[in-house]
This record gives structure tokens, sequence and C-alpha cells, in this order.
């Protein structure tokens, strides 16, 4: 089984980026927590960031024929991008969507999400255990 993690602008700066929100678990703990869990499940797993929409859409699709999954937490781009969403529909792999923050307890702005229309699941306000919950989903979904 292979999963891939894509994550969305400025979670690279987890553990400096407003802390009573994301916690101060930096991006790279982040990185070796997904590892260490796929390795404990023996599945494959490849994480990536971008900034960038685009750049994220590029990701989505060159996930088809490579993997089975999909993890992905659009960060700000949940509430605004159908370009992502158009990307997720169009590989049409199993998708889970994840937020470190309890996206329905914030700003009306972040009530909106376009990705949840392709997800199987959503995983909100876990912390970074969320990555964890949704690659369980992912496997379930997959097995
Ligand atoms: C987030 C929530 C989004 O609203 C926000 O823009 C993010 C992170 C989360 O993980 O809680 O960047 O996706």
């Amino acid at each position: 089984m292979k999963i891939l993690v894509i994550n969305g602008p400025n979670l690279n700066m987890l553990g400096i980026r407003e802390p009573a929100i994301y916690g101060r678990e930096t991006y790279d703990t982040l990185l070796q927590k997904i590892v260490d869990y796929a390795d404990e499940k023996d599945i494959e797993v490849k994480v990536l960031q971008t900034n960038y929409e685009g750049e994220m859409v590029t990701f989505i699709q060159q996930a088809l024929g490579v993997y089975d999954g999909i993890v992905i937490n659009p960060a700000a781009y949940t509430h605004t991008s159908v370009a992502i969403l158009d990307a997720a529909k169009a590989v049409a792999l199993p998708l889970v969507e994840v937020h470190i923050s309890d996206v329905s307890k914030r700003e009306d702005f972040r009530q909106i999400s376009y990705i949840r229309q392709a997800a199987v699941a959503t995983v909100s306000g876990k912390g970074t255990d969320g990555y964890l919950e949704a690659i369980d989903i992912l496997m379930k979904e997959l097995s």
C-alpha cells in the first residue's frame, strides 16, 4: 500500500506559526511521526509540502498510477481552491482531508471546504495525530 501525504501552505512553519492553534511540534517532527507510523503499519508513505496551489494540483495529478490513496491538508487552499478539488476528482483516488486545528470552531471563512466533496473522510482538530488517523481510515478504505 502506497500513500501520498500532501501538505499545503504554511504547514512548513509548524512549531513557529500560531502555536496556540497549531501546537509547538515542528514540521520535521510531523514528518518523522508519519514515517514512523507508516513503518509500523508496513505501508509506503511519501510526504510532500508546497506553498503553491498549482504545485499541489500537480502533486495530486502525479499520484495517479503511483499511490493508492492520498492524505491531504490543503491548509488555506481548503477554503478557496476549486482547482485542488478538480484535481482530486480527476484522479479519483481515495482521499482523506486533515486539519490540525478544529476548523469548525474557527472563523466563518474556514467553514467552507472544497476538497471535502472529494474526500472519503475528514479529520479535524486532532492535532498532528490527525494524520495518523487519516492513514488508518485510508488503510481501511483500501483493504
Ligand atoms: C489548517 C486549517 C486552515 O484553515 C489553515 O488555513 C491552515 C491549516 C489546519 O491544519 O488546521 O493553514 O488546514
